[in-house]
């Protein structure tokens, strides 16, 4: 069976709408602000990885569906909690009012809660998929969404608001706020997978931790030189913000610059993964491309 972009963004839609819509007696108001967060737009990058990683590495990908759904229903959760007034007070969001302009600010938050939790109980949902397995991808997902991953980062972007860039914090933030949750999706895909060999697995480390600094630098670049159409959300929301960004620090032309070299970085991580990793070149490239 052989993949495409537009195959995989339609079994992970259609995935995402079966387990939301088997929340069964929740409350409506938050289950709607749920489903018009998750379901609208997006890119949908984080499960595509979940999916084509474990197809690679061997794995059935529909067995997978319910750990890139997890994955996609934190970092809309994310995205939701990164918006509210108290962080970035973005408005808008993959093309329609940020969930707190929809909802109010009480329910956004409950959703993005929501979300959290059932991602976790989306994984165990998980059937062919071995027991052990599961409980290895709860390990990953938790540790990397929370403090020591996503959570940590949220929180060292907070902190150096107004502050001064510097590559090691820089690279620190962004590792753990973007590119934890893009290595929570490899591991994922590995694990659906069953793979346990520590050569492929610390490939797709390296594979992840590059793109993910790129996919960070690119949205840092976006923000100061495309447009709102375009992106869906707010430009200038670092500046508004006073944020610490590669942009900042280095400007636009090194930043490119930059992006490519890690772009080629985990290209050659490839290498160290069986299968054929044509798709995920493609996917790595296309990413330090991307114009939204
Ligand atoms: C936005 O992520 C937040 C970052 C980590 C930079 P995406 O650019 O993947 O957002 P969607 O999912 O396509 O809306
Ligand atoms: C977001 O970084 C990282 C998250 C964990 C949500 P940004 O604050 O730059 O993301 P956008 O630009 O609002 O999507
Ligand atoms: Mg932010
Ligand atoms: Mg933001
Ligand atoms: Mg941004």
């Amino acid at each position: 069976m052989t993949y495409d972009k537009e195959k995989y963004i339609a079994l992970i839609n259609d995935a995402l709408e079966t387990y939301l819509y088997s929340v069964a007696d929740g409350q409506d108001i938050v289950l709607d602000a749920m489903r018009y967060s998750v379901r609208n737009g997006g890119k949908r990058v984080r499960p595509m990885l979940v999916l084509e990683f474990c197809r690679v590495c061997g794995g059935n990908v529909e067995n997978a569906l319910p750990f890139a759904c997890a994955v996609e229903m934190i970092h809309t959760y994310s995205l939701i909690h990164d918006d509210l007034p108290c962080m970035d007070d973005d408005d808008m969001r993959r093309g329609k009012p940020s969930c707190h302009k929809q909802f109010g600010e009480a329910y956004a938050l409950l959703a993005g809660d929501g979300l959290l939790t059932l991602a976790f109980e989306t994984l165990t949902r998980a059937e062919n998929i071995e027991s052990s397995d599961i409980v290895r991808a709860v390990k990953a997902l938790s540790s990397l969404s929370g403090i020591r991953g996503m959570i940590g980062g949220q929180v060292i972007d907070l902190l150096s608001e107004d502050g001064k860039p510097d590559d090691a914090l820089l690279r620190r933030i962004d590792r753990l706020k973007t590119g934890a949750l893009i290595q929570a999706s490899v591991r994922l895909g590995c694990i659906a997978a069953g793979v346990t060999d520590e050569t492929i697995l610390r490939a797709a480390d390296v594979y992840a931790e590059s793109i993910g600094l790129a996919f960070q630098i690119v949205d840092d670049i976006l923000d100061v030189t495309s447009s709102t159409e375009m992106l869906g959300k707010p430009v200038g929301s670092d500046e508004k913000n006073d944020k610490v960004t590669f942009v900042k620090l280095l400007g636009l032309e090194k930043c490119k610059a930059l992006a490519d070299e890690l772009t080629q970085a985990a290209v050659q991580a490839l290498n160290d993964l069986p299968g054929d990793t044509a798709f995920l070149a493609d996917f790595a490239n296309a990413l330090a491309a991307r114009k939204h």
